[in-house]
């Protein structure tokens, strides 16, 4: 069919998404997420994550199928995340897709998560105020990037074509910036997740007050634009959670009070500078002129306020995805799957298995 009605799955990390779309139209997202079950645990337990997901799929489904008012048999394909992701909650997903798959006899796609998260910028909602209005339903910009910043993944890709060429520019080599702030969070004591803390609580801190590192930015890294250091595009957000707690440490050995709220408003400046730079500077010198911003840690105030900035005075086209597709979600994938029908890609069949390290 011209406009696929396709049903979307997604169980990579803690949330059971099931999506519906019909071609580049938003039907239904159904989130049912395991994040309070982890909070104790000041982070994603994978065992908890993957009985959640096997308690949630089925209402999820069911309350997906019902909101769009369609029955299985109406769907013309079933999506699902097949990686990168937790191999256990990935399990679920797919085993939940292959046995929808066999009872209905409806083709079956394996999805990568991180293109998906590029996917969902075709899908004809409206984008955020202040950015871009959406990528246009369908038609992607020739030259597009995408800036992903979650829990799971930091990461700049260049996007030729959405069913077959995505190229990745860079990434972070150890921690996420997401997890930089769930552990930061952790350190100055703040609850989990510590994104949305530590955003709310900078607001009332001088960034300028302390200055933490911007990890990979040595000449030795950066190289220059001739003749490109080994990390050029890549970011490293350990260092920097070591010298926040170095510096906490430091207040406490001299029984000082800890000036919590500008620690984590230095902390935030550190990792939204360097992700925005170096993402400015690969899409500069890869002459991409639209960048789409994915992922839980795009909801960070100062990460779209410093990439709208950056990207405009760049003459970069910034695209901000509505938050609630920004996140993981199941329309994503589905309208991932949709592209690949309407690009008349075979679908996978039912014999692939999930890749928690797929690139
Ligand atoms: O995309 P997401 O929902 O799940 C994955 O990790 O894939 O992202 C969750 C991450 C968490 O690490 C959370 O702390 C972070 O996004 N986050 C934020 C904000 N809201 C959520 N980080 C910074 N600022 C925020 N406002
Ligand atoms: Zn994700």
């Amino acid at each position: 069919p011209k406009e696929p009605l396709v049903l979307g799955i997604e169980s990579s990390c803690d949330e059971t998404g099931v999506g519906i779309v019909r071609g580049t139209t938003l039907l239904t997202n159904t989130v049912s997420s395991s994040m309070d079950e982890h909070v104790r645990f000041g982070g994603v337990i994978p065992e908890i994550a993957s009985r959640a997901h096997l308690d949630a799929f089925v209402p999820t489904l069911q309350e997906s199928l019902q909101e769009a008012g369609v029955t299985l048999e109406d769907i013309d394909a079933i999506a699902v995340t097949s990686g990168p992701g937790l191999a256990g909650a990935l399990m679920v997903g797919v085993c939940a897709a292959k046995a929808l798959a066999v009872a209905t006899g409806k083709p079956l796609y394996a999805i990568n998560h991180l293109v998906a998260h590029v996917g969902v910028g075709l899908l004809d909602a409206k984008h955020d105020a202040g950015a871009a209005a959406g990528l246009g339903a369908g038609q992607l910009p020739e030259n597009l990037g995408a800036l992903l910043v979650s829990g799971g993944h930091t990461e700049i890709l260049r996007i030729r074509s959405i069913t077959d060429d995505v190229e990745l520019l860079g990434s972070t080599i150890d921690d996420a910036a997401g997890e930089a702030y769930d552990k930061v969070a952790r350190i100055l004591g703040l609850g989990y997740p510590g994104g949305p803390a530590i955003d709310k609580l900078a607001r009332q801190g001088n960034p300028k007050a302390i200055r933490f590192p911007r990890g990979l930015t040595q000449p030795k890294y950066m190289g220059t634009a001739e003749e490109k250091g080994p990390h050029r595009y890549d970011w490293s957000f350990s260092g920097l959670k070591t010298a926040v707690a170095r510096c906490v440490e430091q207040f406490e050995a001299r029984g000082e009070e800890v000036p919590v709220a500008d620690i984590a408003a230095a902390f935030q400046e550190a990792v939204v500078d360097v992700i925005t730079s170096k993402a400015v500077l690969a899409c500069k010198e890869h002459g991409i002129t639209d960048l789409l911003l994915g992922g839980g840690v795009a909801a960070n105030s100062r990460l779209r306020e410093l990439t709208g900035q950056r990207c405009a005075s760049a003459g970069i086209k910034l695209h901000v995805p509505p938050l609630n597709l920004c996140t993981d979600n199941g329309a994503m994938v589905a309208a991932l799957g949709a592209q690949l029908i309407m690009g008349g890609i075979a679908p996978s069949g039912v014999a692939f298995a999930p890749d928690s390290s797929m690139p």
